[in-house]
């Protein structure tokens, strides 16, 4: 769509260019001076209009939210993760207020399945742009469909780099996300390196963030241990993950196994996301029936509630799904319910 935009713009500054072949032969030099300032000023005015219809990379399309609207959303709607919505909040924050940053902020978010690490990026690409996740700024980047086989991680380097290189030339305030980056090939993140290096003379991006669901075990099991010694889930600190998470992410099989991102110290935090217990499952329940109109009683809630599978299985602490499959669950129960099988007779 950018692409595509540029081209257009090109067009149009090259018609009104050659709109006078003939008077460029006998004009004086002065003349076709003031015909070419002119024609660069009606594109330049013919743009600023423009970018009142469609997303540029300018003030009004670029919203990087400032006054706590990020954070009621990240607290009302994100549950069980006090370690990422402190993180999360407090390092954007920081990060947008710097008029010049010296290099993007890097967030990698680990965790097992269905705690929130993709719902949590969307929040934050909704507070920074005002396209949100389907903005043109935000590029998301999914393992086994941008980079499913290894062996052409030459290609997939070339690639990745002239894609960043040539979004960040377009709109430096781009937000790139990895998705599955324990899926990705072995190296592919070290051609980026110097995107996220504190090198003046490269243009980096301004936001980037790893989602992975390496060091999920490791994460489980402190959470686990948390459980069982009767400590309650908030008591527990982001340095109790840092270095199980930090070995894990290089260690375990992916797109940063022994990457000089996490050698040079270029990914500015790990963000740990714990699995989610019944309570919070619950309130995912409670949301889902929100965002679809329908209600239900505090039983069928608990009943829907406890159609998740928690793990270990002899002491069911944890969602194995955490949140993920809460919607289809929902559509489920409700539509099995013998109130609802009455109502599709009457129909
Ligand atoms: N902690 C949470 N609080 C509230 N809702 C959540 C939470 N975690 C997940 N959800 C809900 O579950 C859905 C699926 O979660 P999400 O896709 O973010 O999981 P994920 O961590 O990215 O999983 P995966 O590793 O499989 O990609 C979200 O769209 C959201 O509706
Ligand atoms: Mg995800």
């Amino acid at each position: 769509m950018r692409v595509a935009r540029i081209n257009g713009a090109v067009t149009k500054l090259l018609i009104l260019l050659c709109v006078f072949p003939v008077a460029n032969a006998v004009v004086d030099p002065l003349t076709w001076g003031l015909a070419v300032g002119g024609a660069v000023g009606i594109y330049a005015g013919y743009q600023a209009l423009q970018c009142n219809y469609v997303e540029c990379c300018t003030p009004k399309w670029i919203t990087p939210d400032l006054n706590g609207r990020m954070m009621a959303n990240i607290t009302n709607y994100l549950h069980g993760q006090h370690l990422v919505k402190d993180v999360v909040i407090k390092s954007i924050k920081a990060h947008v207020r710097k008029f010049d940053p010296q290099k993007p902020l890097v967030l990698s978010f680990h965790g097992w399945t269905g705690g929130g690490k993709t719902f949590v990026s969307k929040i934050i690409a909704h507070h920074l742009y005002h396209n949100g996740f389907d903005s043109e700024f935000v590029h998301l980047f999914i393992a086994t469909h941008h980079f499913p086989h290894a062996d052409s991680i030459n290609l997939y380097k070339d690639n990745l780099v002239n894609w960043i290189k040539g979004n960040i030339s377009q709109c430096q305030q781009s937000l790139f996300i990895f998705d599955e980056v324990d899926k990705m090939p072995r190296g592919l993140f070290d051609a980026i390196k110097p995107y996220l290096d504190y090198h003046q003379h490269v243009d980096g991006a301004r936001n980037l963030h790893f989602l992975s669901n390496a060091g999920g075990s490791g994460i489980t099991q402190i959470a686990l241990q948390n459980w069982k010694a009767g400590r309650k889930r908030e008591e527990l600190k982001l340095k109790d993950f840092n270095s199980a998470l930090t070995l894990d992410a290089f260690n375990e099989k992916g797109g940063l196994k022994h990457s000089s991102l996490i050698d040079s110290n270029l990914i500015d935090h790990f963000i740990p996301f714990l699995p989610l217990e019944r309570q919070h499952v619950k309130l995912c329940v409670i949301d889902e029936l929100k965002r679809q109109n329908r209600h239900a009683s505090g039983k069928v809630i608990d009943h829907i509630t406890d159609e998740v599978v928690y793990l270990p299985l002899d002491l069911g602490v944890f969602s194995k799904t955490g949140c993920k499959e809460i919607e289809k669950l929902v559509d489920y129960v409700l539509e099995t319910l013998p109130e609802n099988r009455f109502a599709c007779i009457i129909i």
